[in-house]
């Protein structure tokens, strides 16, 4: 029997790289993701793994045929994957009075929700006909209530709970699970520059190994560590007065030009 497949996009970096490294250690095959090929490939022959383990990939989730394309090989060179990760993204601070900031407002949509939409689509098919699969995102507990000066990121992974909400309904039925992992703070460069207090910090690993959990488990939605799950929760039925109170004075994650 063949070992099962994860593709995971992200994987040259964070969250991405530990949840595959974890895959790989539970004994699965992977197709990595990313737009840097070579510190992937490079990676993959540290570790030791032959090209039946780990295949690279190298596409940027913007680029919608590009993840066409990379889903379309990944299939016809290692079949069709157990489990596919949308976990590329980009979080940075945002001002929208500024003009300058709308670009990154659109780099960020495009990274976090349409190379999502991209990753998942060319598996959709085939796995409703297959009649099994997981179709993972990840969000953000930054989804949950909008940060001030993070309104891209928020807008952005508030969508991403919504939209694997909506494809989990439409999946169901043909046996095909979707999965919304929600993270608090881990540990990874995307959360190193942060100059700000990191409550329940996590480091990757440990978060990989719930993350593969709740992914097996099959769970509708998922926040990670549980700690800020319970503040997740919290914060949906916090009041408005209280809510903006709590965070307006929070510091806020750095702008592209900062
Ligand atoms: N760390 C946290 O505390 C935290 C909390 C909540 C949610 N998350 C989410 O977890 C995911 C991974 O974050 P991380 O913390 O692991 O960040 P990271 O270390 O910065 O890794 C981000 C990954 O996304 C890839 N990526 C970015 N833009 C891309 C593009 N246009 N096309 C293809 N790949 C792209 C990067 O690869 P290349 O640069 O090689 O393309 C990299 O592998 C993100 O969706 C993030 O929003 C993280």
């Amino acid at each position: 029997m063949t070992a099962p497949l994860l593709f995971i996009t992200g994987a040259s970096s964070g969250i991405g790289q530990a949840m595959a490294l974890e895959w790989a250690r539970r004994g699965g095959r992977l197709a990595l993701v990313a737009r840097r090929g070579d510190e992937m490939r490079a990676w993959v022959q540290a570790q030791g793994w032959s090209a039946d383990q780990a295949a690279v990939y190298v596409a940027d989730a913007r680029d919608l045929a590009a993840m066409a394309a990379a889903g379309r090989a990944c299939i016809a060179a290692q079949g069709l994957p157990e489990v596919v990760i949308a976990n590329a993204g980009i979080s940075i601070g945002v001002d929208v009075s500024l003009e300058e900031d709308l670009g990154v407002l659109r780099a960020v949509l495009e990274t976090n929700n349409l190379g999502m939409a991209a990753t998942f689509q060319p598996f959709i098919a085939p796995m409703r006909e297959r009649r099994s699969g997981r179709l993972v995102g990840i969000a953000s507990v930054a989804g949950i209530r909008g940060l001030p000066g993070h309104a891209a990121y928020s807008l952005s992974k508030a969508g991403v709970i919504s939209f694997c909400e909506s494809l989990r309904v439409e999946c169901r039925p043909y046996g095909v699970r979707v999965v919304t992992i929600a993270p608090g703070y881990i540990d990874t460069p995307l959360t190193r520059g942060n100059s700000y207090s990191m409550p329940f910090l996590m480091p990757a690993d440990k978060f990989a190994s719930q993350a593969l959990d709740a992914i097996a488990a099959g769970v509708g939605l998922r926040v990670i560590p549980w700690q800020m799950g319970v503040l997740a929760r919290l914060l949906r039925i916090l009041p408005n007065w209280i809510y903006d109170r709590a965070v307006s004075g929070r510091a806020r994650k750095a702008r592209k030009s900062q």
